[in-house]
């Protein structure tokens, strides 16, 4: 493990340091808000662009591990589905000499993760604006090692749930283009990843999934010849990671 992040109420502590760290809804309240996280990351934070929550956190530490164990074979990783950046900032901070390549639909994601990009004077990371359906639009995708993804994770059945805010009540303050798939199941964003992964001859990926839909992705992928899964329980909460290895 890189670093560790320890849950306490409304604060993380890495290092013996605590750090603030907002919920959603104070964004909601505030427009935008600048905070501090571990190892000196500033992030600022606006509303309509997903706010990061504890587990992104144990997602980074799971992403670093893998890429420290596979550090041979991966020069460039993809972060897919950036949003505030969080992810590919603290990947590119970690990992100087790599180049991350960090994709959004929105172009108030990009031009937020682009902002706290400069905030943290980090040079090795280069935008790309997605379109629908589409989740590689780069002429360099041919070159990507890894794909890190805290895609879209919520399919209409829960979204549309009783129980949904009642178990994730911060996901009210979250945008809706952020967290829904639109789809039932909320799969559409990880086999869309997946095959534009396969098209571009990309050898590991990294999924952030949604407890409800984990097992399900596992069974889809795991059904794909040549694909080695590794599906990991995140340390801190429920949520499920998911390691892809494709060997072509
Ligand atoms: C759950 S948020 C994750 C944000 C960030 N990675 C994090 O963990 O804090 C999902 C992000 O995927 C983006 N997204 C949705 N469809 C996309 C697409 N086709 N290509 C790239 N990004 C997309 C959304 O705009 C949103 O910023």
């Amino acid at each position: 493990m890189v670093y560790k992040i320890v849950m306490a109420r409304n604060s993380r502590e890495a290092d013996g340091r605590k750090v603030w760290i907002c919920p959603a809804r104070d964004v909601f309240m505030d427009k935008q808000k600048l905070i501090t996280l571990p190892y000196d990351v500033k992030l600022a934070l606006r509303k309509r662009v997903f706010v990061p929550d504890e587990k992104t956190f144990s997602f980074i530490n799971t992403a670093i591990e893998l890429i420290n164990r596979h550090k041979k074979g991966i020069g460039v990783i993809a972060d897919v589905g950036t949003g505030s950046g969080v992810i590919a900032i603290y990947i590119a901070k970690k990992f100087p000499d790599k180049k991350v390549y960090a994709f959004d639909i929105s172009i108030r994601a990009l031009q937020l993760a682009r902002y706290n990009v400069s905030l943290n004077r980090i040079t090795n990371i280069v935008f790309f604006k997605n379109k629908d359906k589409k989740w590689l639009n780069s002429p360099n995708s041919k070159k990507i090692d890894m794909i890190v993804a805290n895609p879209p994770y919520v399919g209409d059945l829960e979204y549309f749930s009783k129980r949904f805010l009642k178990e994730y009540p911060d996901a009210k303050y979250q945008p809706a283009t952020a967290i829904r798939s639109y789809d039932r199941y909320g799969l559409r964003s990880y086999i869309g990843i997946f095959n534009a992964a396969r098209k571009h001859g990309v050898k590991y990926i990294l999924f952030r999934c949604n407890t409800e839909s984990v097992d399900k992705i596992n069974l889809i992928l795991s059904k794909v010849k040549d694909v080695k899964l590794r599906k990991m329980k995140s340390r801190i909460s429920q949520n499920s990671f998911l390691f892809v290895e494709i060997i072509y």
